[in-house]
């Protein structure tokens, strides 16, 4: 399900325009049916939230961005989609109605996934034709942030069509579990669904207000679910006796009445004492500003988790090491011209990455440049297979000089020449130049050193990188050396 070019989205709200972010971010393009003649308006907001937090969260270059474009009716959404996604009130009957007419007019081979928080994929299936592509999606929202997505099948759904599904949603940089038994509110809503009757009951009952019960999660448990589940989270409750003793010695407090499990009556009352304690912790700010603090918080987790390489961190590492892949895609082939300089990375000079002068600020040039020599590594063949043999390349010195400035949104691109090398290091110059005119912006010497990661240490290369690297730097040890290589900084003054 990688060939996913074109999606359908039936709604387009909170879910729905969060995966049309999604999907955007990803260079996918999105048909949206959705009949609210306000949704184009609150769907420019959830971009612009979605842009925001792409730019905080990760330096990997996204694709280019995909297409969005509302039509009048689902058969125009769906006919030339490859995958769909349907994301409408939750309503049963709504949602069955819906899904047999996309089923009527979608390709045969395309899969349908209903984002439903709550029903079961059997039950939404039931009139549609071939009901086998028919499944579960379930996401969470920010659906452009979190990574989480349930993919569940029904009686009738194969599991061709769930494979599908997962493989597609890890390719737009999701984790998608794999759901063995459909259930109604699946896996996670059930999870919330509990604490959050548990929650109205202790409001209703005037045991803490609807901000004592957030800080009661916030400050404790909620920190640690962002990475441990309950699961693990009690086997360690159990020190070393693990989850057997934990299970032993705390198994009889379940059978205590601490928990009420069902839902205490939704009247009035409840509604008026909720609603006003939720406006009071909410202090005046609008949902647009509450979703940007709860976007830039998800964003530092994630990086922090990315930096633990664990959870939900690995998913957005691994997901950014394939768009580095997929930025950077020339391999090294004999047939290359290597007569000049290598041409491998471009780019667009981001909006954020220029400061007060409206040009393109320092550490942004270190950035470009270390993405150019990312391209070097892939082209040389160091790919994520590569990396997880302990073996990498890390730059050990550099020398930028700035010579022109450049604005936010122009062109660029970085040529690479090779100006020695040995079997633990490499010599190199790249050159930026605008990708308009030709012109040359800036350029960095650097060296970089082969490193066993594990060990810390430089070691060499593998035979078959050493292979094309002496390759190019015979090539271009032919080639006029850079005036500005082996530049010193200093004042020049008359002798
Ligand atoms: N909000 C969440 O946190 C969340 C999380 C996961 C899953 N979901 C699920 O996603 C689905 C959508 O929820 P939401 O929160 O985006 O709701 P929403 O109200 O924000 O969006 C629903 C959209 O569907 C449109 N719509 C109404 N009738 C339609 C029709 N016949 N065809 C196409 N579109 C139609 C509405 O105009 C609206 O824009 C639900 O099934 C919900 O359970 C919600």
């Amino acid at each position: 399900m990688n060939g996913v070019k074109t999606v359908a989205l039936l709604g387009g709200g909170v879910i729905g325009g969060g995966w049309a972010a999604r999907l955007a971010m990803n260079g996918i393009d999105s048909l949206i049916f959705d009949p609210d003649p306000e949704a184009e308006r609150k769907l420019e907001a959830i971009l612009a939230n979605a842009r925001r937090a792409y730019r905080k969260l990760s330096l990997a270059p996204l694709h280019e961005g995909g297409a969005i474009r509302f039509v009048g009716s689902v058969a125009e959404a769906v006919a030339e989609a490859d995958f769909i996604q349907e994301n409408a009130p939750e309503r049963l009957d709504l949602k069955v109605k819906l899904l047999a007419e996309a089923s009527r007019a979608a390709k045969p081979d395309a899969v349908i996934a209903s984002s439903t928080s709550g029903f079961k994929p059997s039950d939404l299936q039931v009139d549609c034709e071939g009901p086998e592509r028919v499944c579960i999606g379930h996401p969470f929202n920010p659906v452009y942030l979190l990574p989480l997505v349930e993919v569940v099948g029904g009686e009738r759904t194969s599991e061709e069509t769930k494979r599908q599904a997962g493989a597609f949603y890890e390719s737009i940089g999701m984790h998608a579990l794999q759901i063995a038994k459909e259930a109604d509110g699946h896996v996670s809503d059930r999870l919330q669904e509990a604490l959050w009757r548990e929650a109205l009951h202790i409001v209703n009952d005037g045991i803490a207000t609807a901000d004592e019960v957030d800080r009661s999660i916030c400050y404790g448990p909620g920190l640690r679910w962002s990475f441990m589940g309950p699961a693990l989270t009690f086997r360690l409750a159990g020190g070393e006796g693990g989850m057997e003793h934990y299970l032993r010695q705390f198994g009889p407090t379940l059978k205590s009445p601490w928990t009420k499990l069902v839902a205490p009556e939704m009247d009035d009352a409840l509604i008026a004492r909720l609603t006003e304690q939720s406006d009071a912790q909410a202090a005046g700010r609008s949902i647009r500003e509450l979703e940007q603090l709860r976007d830039d918080c998800l964003v530092s987790v994630l990086q922090a988790l990315r930096s633990n390489d664990y959870a939900a961190g690995n998913t957005q590492r691994a997901y950014e090491e394939r768009l580095y892949e997929a930025s950077h895609k020339s391999v090294f082939s004999e047939s290359d011209d290597l007569t000049k300089p290598l041409r491998l990375h471009e780019a667009r000079v981001a909006p954020e990455w220029v400061d007060y002068n409206g040009h393109l600020t320092e550490s942004r040039y270190l950035q470009i440049f270390g993405d150019a020599s990312d391209a070097l590594f892939r082209y040389l063949g160091i790919d994520a297979d590569y990396h997880a043999e302990g073996l990498s390349y890390y730059t050990v010195e550099t020398h930028i000089s700035h010579l022109l400035e450049v604005a936010a949104e122009e062109p660029l691109y970085v040529t690479t020449q090779i100006l020695d090398s040995d079997e633990k290091r490499i010599h190199l110059f790249h050159s930026m130049h605008h990708g308009g005119d030709d012109g040359q912006l800036a350029t960095a010497e650097q060296m970089i050193l082969h490193v066993d990661t594990e060990a810390q240490q430089a070691c060499a290369a593998k035979p078959e990188v050493l292979a094309r690297l002496g390759r190019i730097a015979e090539a271009h040890g032919a080639l006029v050396k850079p005036e500005l290589a082996g530049r010193q900084i200093g004042i020049r003054r008359k002798a």
